[in-house]
């Protein structure tokens, strides 16, 4: 498939009495790890690089196929959702030419108002030039309306806002340099206020908010090395100002939780890798379909999980719940 060929050309910042009905239909997946390692130059790895392309030598690059992938890709076209959101962790760790192989393997999927990406922790390895990396993802990272304005670091490009016929696409970058064998993650103080006053914001607009970060934002349900440090305090702002649903990846399995708001449970889906072949079980690669739609003051949200089947070289589908959730009357004139 060339770049011509992408997945969809799904548009629009407002909602539309059509697509109001029928719904705003997105697809999630996660932490592809999709890039090669194979060229990669010995002095490239004289940092915390040099762990990680031990690790993928030793068992990253037999557990993530690019087979798999093209198989997600030509599901995706079959399905053609109108947006694509990404959890993080595209690359391994995060070298400039990584940067630029998950560059092109993004315009397949779409343009960049179609798609959207968020940085995981594999992906903010170490720091790096901004024009070497993190540049190449800015279409597909950027909020509505920045127009290409150029930033030093993917932190200043987050939290991210997105509207897309009445969903709020709010991203959120945990994704930090760490100490070698930690994959924590950190939002900061600065993201976390502006993330309260976009979800106050959008709250007031009606609209469906949708938070995507890389790690759980549920701190205690993972180890000490992979948890998001400051998960707490965002759970309070979670708690304080509500959300609708919250997606994340890190995890490279299939997780269910939930954080408490002000207008009842917010719902936290997490989802495994988009590339896992598989090697243990309930970690074969999986992407989830979502259609959203507002009906009788409330959110009907249909969930489609599918997932990868090697015995039929294809995904197919593997679960589905229907979730209704209260819904805010815009309070803006
Ligand atoms: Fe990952
Ligand atoms: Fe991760």
């Amino acid at each position: 498939m060339g770049a011509n060929q992408q997945i969809h050309a799904g548009r629009g910042t407002e909602p539309a009495d059509q697509s109001a009905a029928e719904g705003f239909c997105f697809a999630h997946l996660s932490d592809p790890h999709l890039t090669s390692l194979h060229e990669v130059r010995w002095w490239q790895l004289l940092n915390k690089r040099l762990l990680g392309y031990l690790s993928w030598r030793r068992k990253r690059r037999d557990q993530h196929s690019g087979d798999v992938l093209e198989a997600l890709l030509t599901d995706l076209r079959s399905i053609c959702p109108a947006h694509v959101v990404i959890t993080g962790d595209l690359t391994h760790v995060g070298l400039p030419d990584e940067f630029r192989q998950a560059r092109l393997w993004l315009e397949r999927l779409g343009e960049g108002h179609a798609v959207t990406v968020i940085p995981g922790n594999h992906d903010a390895y170490v720091r790096t030039d901004w024009e070497q990396s993190w540049a190449h993802w800015q279409p597909y990272m950027q909020s509505d309306g920045a127009g290409g304005q150029a930033a030093r670091a993917a932190k200043d490009m987050f939290p991210s806002l997105r509207v897309r016929d009445g969903v709020a696409l709010i991203g959120l970058c945990s994704g930090v340099p760490t100490a070698p064998f930690v994959a924590n993650g950190r939002l900061g103080g600065a993201q976390r206020r502006r993330f309260a006053q976009i979800l106050r914001e959008t709250r007031e607009r009606g609209l469906f908010r949708l938070v995507l970060l890389h790690h759980s934002p549920r701190a205690e349900d993972e180890n000490w090395r992979r948890r998001l440090t400051d998960g707490r305090a965002l759970c309070d702002i979670l708690s304080r100002e509500g959300a609708e649903l919250i997606l994340h990846g890190h995890g490279h399995i299939s997780a269910q939780a939930s954080i408490q708001g002000a207008a009842g449970d917010i719902p936290v889906f997490g989802i495994p890798s988009a590339s896992a072949v598989g090697q243990r079980v309930g970690r074969g690669a999986q992407y989830a379909l979502y259609r959203v739609a507002r009906a009788d003051g409330r959110w009907q949200v249909q969930v489609n999980v599918r997932a990868w089947q090697p015995a039929a070289d294809s995904f197919v589908a593997h679960s589905e719940r229907q979730l209704s959730l209260p819904a805010m009357p815009s309070t803006r004139r």
